[in-house]
């Protein structure tokens, strides 16, 4: 079985097997650039415009075209065929059946090696922008529940065991930072996008005298590259998003991890809305963190897909072939997760409730305090800081025995440990929670003074990335 193929024919018959065709189609994919796609085109035909090879009617008349073609393809009446490979080829058909021979001179002094170029810089530049506006709100919503959660203390982990007191605002900050980051790397890979290669041709420039600085205002882009062969053989900017979603989606595992951790019974430190659970088909008391746990599960598939790319990219010959085609299933897959997997994580931190009296149950048990203890003892009693180190050790042993925490531990078992623990005021002062995350004053501790500074930080932070000029590209026309 063949197909009938005449628009891309050229010296072959136009005849493609079946095979050929299921194996070379994107369209399936990118008819997801179809914005890009078009708007690119807009900008070339004005520029055929300009240069003299279209009249300012035929140019009227392909723009109209084009933008009846994209009002079908947003209402879902635009037919796709396998054999017309991909959404250039799609577009330049359909504008042919609606403006009729007019349609044939829009692909003058172009190659759709320049254009799947351009579409997926344009693609990936209003990607990066659209996507940090949910690592944003991310961020929003983590800055509003640190800053009413200043006085809540719950246990900071080292290798999952108790470790220090920490203010809860202080835990939700790490994250925010770690978030804020992820900002500054979609930044980079929107710079790396911003970079025009329509005018490249095939590879080696066209034989016309193509205004690429007219291009390059069209479609405001900041820079244009300065080799075709370069331009359309690059895969920088969908690498660099890549990079840039993977290392977004790493931290976001993180945080689902310790959300799938905190809601556990054992923990119990939160409580999710009902509405982000499940339950189980036949365990009735179950309320499970299946977003939190799809997260986890989604982020090995976008990490897969930087490497997926990286794979295509290995040893690949100057300038365009057709591996190329196979970047689309990684760029529009990782951002399409990415959309689910930002904003489920940000339900979860919105409306999870904390559950500040196990955390503060927690911390006794884990006897957090033990460290802060066998400071003072060197503080104000003057002892070697291994002595006092001994001294609460067997303190704690001691608690273990009796099954209690160390505010617990009765004067008389403290006095025979040693007479200094007997000092009652001495005692409940070292062992009081916001007291010890309070000595933390070193910056960016867990200290009151310091979290209040570190709020006002990230307040700007938050403030100054809103305004971030993330140069959206022109797709309306
Ligand atoms: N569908 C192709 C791609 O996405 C467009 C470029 C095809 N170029 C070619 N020389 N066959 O990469």
């Amino acid at each position: 079985m063949t197909a009938s193929r005449q628009l891309l024919a050229g010296r072959s018959s136009g005849q493609v097997s079946d095979i050929m065709v299921a194996m070379g189609e994107s369209i399936s994919l990118d008819i997801e650039l179809y914005r890009e796609d078009i708007r690119g085109s807009v900008a070339h035909a004005r520029m055929l415009e300009r240069i003299g090879i279209l009249t300012a009617e035929e140019r009227t008349s392909i723009e109209n075209g084009l933008r009846r073609i994209k009002t079908e393809i947003e209402s879902g009446s635009f037919n796709v065929d396998f054999a017309l490979e991909d959404i250039h080829t799609h577009v330049e058909t359909r504008l042919g059946e609606l403006i009729g021979e007019t349609a044939r001179k829009l692909h003058t002094a172009r190659s759709r090696n320049d254009q799947i170029a351009v579409d997926t810089h344009l693609f990936v530049r209003r990607c990066a922008a659209e996507i940090a506006g949910l690592v944003w709100q991310m961020c929003a919503t983590l800055y509003e529940r640190a800053a009413s959660e200043l006085d809540t203390i719950l246990p900071g982990y080292t290798h999952l065991q108790i470790a220090q007191p920490v203010r809860l605002s202080h835990h939700l900050l790490a994250h925010f930072w770690s978030f804020i980051r992820d900002l500054e790397r979609l930044d980079r890979a929107a710079r790396a996008a911003d970079r025009l290669p329509l005018g490249s041709g095939a590879m080696a420039g066209v034989n016309y005298a193509t205004d690429r600085e007219f291009l390059r205002t069209d479609l405001d882009f900041r820079e244009i590259y300065s080799n075709s062969m370069d331009a359309v053989s690059t895969r920088d900017h969908i690498l660099e998003f890549l990079h840039a979603l993977s290392v977004c989606a790493l931290r976001a595992s993180r945080v689902a991890e310790e959300i799938i951790i905190w809601n556990s019974m054992e923990f119990g430190f939160i409580d999710l809305p009902d509405e982000l659970t499940t339950g189980s088909s036949i365990m009735p008391q179950k309320k499970n963190p299946d977003l939190a746990e799809l997260i986890r599960g989604k982020v090995g598939r976008v990490c897969s897909h930087y490497q997926n790319l990286s794979m295509n990219l290995k040893s690949l010959p100057l300038t365009y072939n057709r591996d190329l085609q196979e970047d689309r299933m990684p760029l529009l897959d990782a951002d399409r997760q990415m959309r689910l997997i930002l904003p489920a994580l940000n339900a979860m931190l919105a409306g999870m409730r904390f559950r500040t009296e196990r955390m503060r149950a927690s911390l006794q048990k884990g006897h957090a305090l033990a460290t802060d203890l066998a400071d003072a003892l060197v503080v104000q009693k003057g002892l070697p800081f291994r002595d006092a180190h001994h001294l609460v050790g067997a303190a704690v042993a001691r608690c273990e025995e009796l099954g209690c925490t160390l505010p617990e531990l009765p004067v008389d078992e403290r006095e025979n440990i040693s007479p200094l623990l007997a000092d009652d005021d001495f005692y409940g002062a070292a062992l009081d929670l916001a007291a010890s995350t309070d000595r933390k004053v070193s910056a960016g501790g867990t200290a009151r003074t310091r979290q209040l500074e570190q709020l006002e930080q990230a307040g700007q932070a938050l403030s100054q990335w809103k305004k971030h000029n993330w140069r959206f590209p022109p797709l309306d026309f």
